[in-house]
């Protein structure tokens, strides 16, 4: 596969080609979307619920995301390869944002960082646009306050908010951000925003008039065994396999089915044996 590269995004949103973003947390799975056709590879901090029981992402460290950054980057060729900011590490300063974003490419070996909010961001993201990391916005509902949110709602529904929105999109854009995700938000709204900007904007729960769209891989793999939100659509049953996997063998083991003698396990030569004892 040909390397994904920002101009390449760029092209396929021109061309009117939905850009395909999967997440991925270690090498397995980013070796998965690399072989199977994503154009761009997330390590998101969904990771601290999906991978490591956190309640929310914003218990997830620097170092944590780092540690997985390198797991995923290891599998990672094609995908153009981006790593969300932990909560935390572009909130303080501007150059805190260039700290964290330096150690994510540099240590984490991602190519580009995305970074929750709207145009309280917009310093931080002009940075580091000025230094060449690329930024990928993310507006609409913001998982790292779903406190200060009251929960994970859709945002933009009414039209302050629905304004509010539009605003944060645009002034991130014009901050340097090379696509913007848009969260759970009204499809009208976000075909609208798709409209206005000139960069892709990559949909979860957003509709179908985005330039994009991402999944969570456990969501769209169904080993996510928790909440369902309703935009998102299982396309493989990997609880079901996790299930048939796991009984499978430990029922074998139990009724002395496996390993098999003559297929699973080793020989030894008879003069060598005879030898031993
Ligand atoms: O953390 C994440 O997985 C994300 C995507 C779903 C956009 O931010
Ligand atoms: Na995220």
């Amino acid at each position: 596969r040909k390397k994904v590269t920002i101009q390449h995004l760029h092209n396929l949103r021109r061309a009117g080609t939905p850009i395909a973003m999967v997440t991925a947390y270690d090498f397995p799975t980013g070796r998965a979307c690399d072989a199977y056709g994503a154009d761009m590879t997330l390590v998101g901090d969904s990771l601290a619920q999906v991978c490591l029981g956190y309640d929310s992402t914003t218990q997830l460290t620097m170092d944590e995301m780092l540690h997985h950054c390198r797991a995923v980057a290891r599998g990672s060729k094609a995908p153009f390869l981006l790593a969300d900011m932990p909560f935390g590490s572009y909130h303080a300063s501007a150059e805190d944002a260039v700290r964290s974003a330096v150690r994510l490419v540099q240590e984490g070996g991602v190519e580009g960082v995305k970074m929750e909010g709207g145009e309280e961001i917009v310093p931080a993201v002009r940075r580091l646009t000025s230094i060449g990391i690329p930024v990928m916005a993310h507006v609409g509902l913001l998982p790292q306050r779903h406190a200060s949110l009251s929960g994970y709602r859709v945002q933009g529904r009414d039209a302050q908010s629905a304004v509010s929105v539009l605003r944060s999109a645009l002034a991130l854009e014009a901050a340097g951000a090379f696509s913007v995700v848009l969260e759970a938000v009204p499809h009208l709204l976000a075909t609208h925003i798709t409209n206005r900007l000139s960069v892709p904007t990559i949909g979860i729960g957003a509709g179908p008039g985005t330039s994009g769209q991402v999944l969570v891989w456990d969501d769209l793999m169904a080993t996510w065994h928790g909440h369902k939100a309703k935009f998102v659509r299982r396309f493989a049953d990997g609880q079901a396999e996790e299930r048939k996997g796991v009984t499978g063998f430990v029922n074998a083991v139990k009724e002395r089915s496996f390993p098999d003698l003559a297929n699973e396990s080793y020989d030894m030569d008879q003069v060598e044996w005879e030898r031993f004892l």
